[in-house]
């Protein structure tokens, strides 16, 4: 899962209907369910006969803390109603409906409007405009590329479906590729951001991220303790505010949020080169990577080795390109709108507002660096033209989160 960990309460209030339908990726269903739980929403568990076949009720119902529902002619009450109509209560009051796993005979199903289950008997009766449909597909790479099951995608698509997925991968029938199921922390994580508000719905925001590594000989550099957190916790916050994001990351050792297009880099210029020519095509740029200020003058193919004469090396350093600045330099009426991260050790505001003039940019975010590097929380400053207000001590994806809604709102509302 990515870093830094979801704040806990995410699905608080939320009521999801998780629906199984047949495959082996009903083992994962398990944990999603419990997963659910833990993020705080109600799980009320829907399973075909197929699914029946590969994982018990029980378990589902153990996970879930709900009676699970799996026949249309099941009379049991459903949240209070004893009308003997689970079909229709089942989906009333909840935020979506989450197949998972969808077999490819239950997406032909929901096509074309089968109601012979349960489970396909609520997806159709449910309000299409309040409870959201959300597919997670898990089958054969061969089912899944199948021009039938494609032409299925596309329609369901069009009917307003959502997909979660599918993964490539190793597949429990011993072949790789395209067709396998998210996994369930990546299901909760793609779930958690479907409910987000998308101020940046249209837009593509690049993000630098992470230390660099300046290589002084094969094996030795200077590099800093950048963790590469906040920049991927921001990476993750835009994704979920609806944008195409860009991620140019150095050395660090986090995955990569769902839905981001990752570019991994280790020298300042090789950041500096990735992000220059992207950065036209970008409406936001957001540099969060402690780029090395200066780098070796010279770097030595071989190992530099002791001589003996107790004499330390000297090494010349030479300045790297300051790209946050270059990129504010190239921008054209006012895109991309740049904003720059300030990691001080002591006077955050008088520095913050020196790099906001130094660099030309229109927001500078100011942190105390080595107190929070590595860590999961952090207190962050913005600094404007205007002023600067506080975003007050959070884990990194809640702060993400405000700064993304904060520069969502900056935008020129006619590139929109
Ligand atoms: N930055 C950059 N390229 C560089 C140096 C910095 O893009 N070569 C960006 C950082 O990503 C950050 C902002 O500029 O968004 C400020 O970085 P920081 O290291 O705090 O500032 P410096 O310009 O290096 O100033 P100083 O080291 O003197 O504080």
């Amino acid at each position: 899962m990515t870093d830094p960990t979801p704040p806990r309460g995410e699905l608080d209030g939320r009521h999801i209907v998780l629906g199984l339908s047949g495959g082996i990726a009903c083992y994962k269903a398990a944990e999603l369910a419990r997963a659910l739980v833990k993020a705080g929403a109600t799980v009320q568990v829907v399973m075909t006969a197929s699914a029946e076949q590969f994982i018990t009720p029980l378990t589902l119902q153990a996970l879930s803390g709900r009676p699970v529902f799996g026949s249309t002619w099941d009379a049991r009450e459903v949240d209070g109603h004893a009308n003997n109509m689970a079909h229709i209560n089942l989906t009333r009051g909840a935020d979506a409906v989450l197949v998972a796993p969808a077999s490819a005979d239950f997406m032909a199903r929901l096509l074309h409007g089968r109601a012979d289950d349960l489970l396909s008997l609520l997806c159709l009766a449910r309000a299409i405009d309040s409870c959201p449909l959300i597919i997670a597909p898990a089958m054969n790479r061969e089912m899944w590329a199948h021009p039938a099951t494609q032409r299925n995608v596309a329609q369901l698509r069009a009917d307003g479906a959502h997909f979660f997925g599918p993964d490539s991968g190793a597949q429990a029938c011993g072949e790789v590729g395209e067709g396998r199921m998210l996994e369930p922390d990546d299901l909760l994580e793609a779930l958690i951001g479907f409910f987000r508000p998308k101020p940046l719905a249209g837009r593509r925001v690049l993000i630098t991220a992470g230390p660099t590594f300046e290589p002084i000989d094969p094996v030795r550099g200077i590099t800093n303790l950048s963790s590469g957190k906040m920049g991927f916790a921001i990476a993750r916050a835009a994704v979920e505010a609806g944008a195409e994001v860009t991620l140019v990351a150095g050395p660090v050792h986090l995955a990569t949020p769902r839905g981001v297009r990752r570019i991994d880099v280790r020298t300042a210029q090789q950041m500096f080169d990735a992000v220059m020519p992207l950065a036209p095509e970008h409406d936001v740029f957001i540099a969060t990577a402690a780029v090395a200020d200066w780098r070796p003058a010279h770097l030595s193919d071989q190992k530099i080795k002791k001589d003996g004469s107790k004499v330390a090396p000297l090494f010349e350093l030479t300045e790297n390109p300051d790209i946050l600045a270059a990129v504010a330099q190239h921008c054209v009426a006012g895109r991309p709108f740049c904003v720059g991260f300030a990691a001080e050790s002591h006077d955050l505001l008088k520095h913050s507002r020196e790099k906001l003039e130094r660099k030309r940019v229109p927001l500078i975010v100011g942190n105390l660096g080595p107190a929070t590097f590595g860590r999961d929380d952090n207190t962050l400053v913005l600094v404007d033209a205007h002023g600067h207000r506080e975003l007050p001590q959070a884990d990194k994806l809640t702060l993400a989160r405000s700064l993304i809604a904060d520069v969502a709102l900056r935008l020129e509302p006619a590139a929109r």
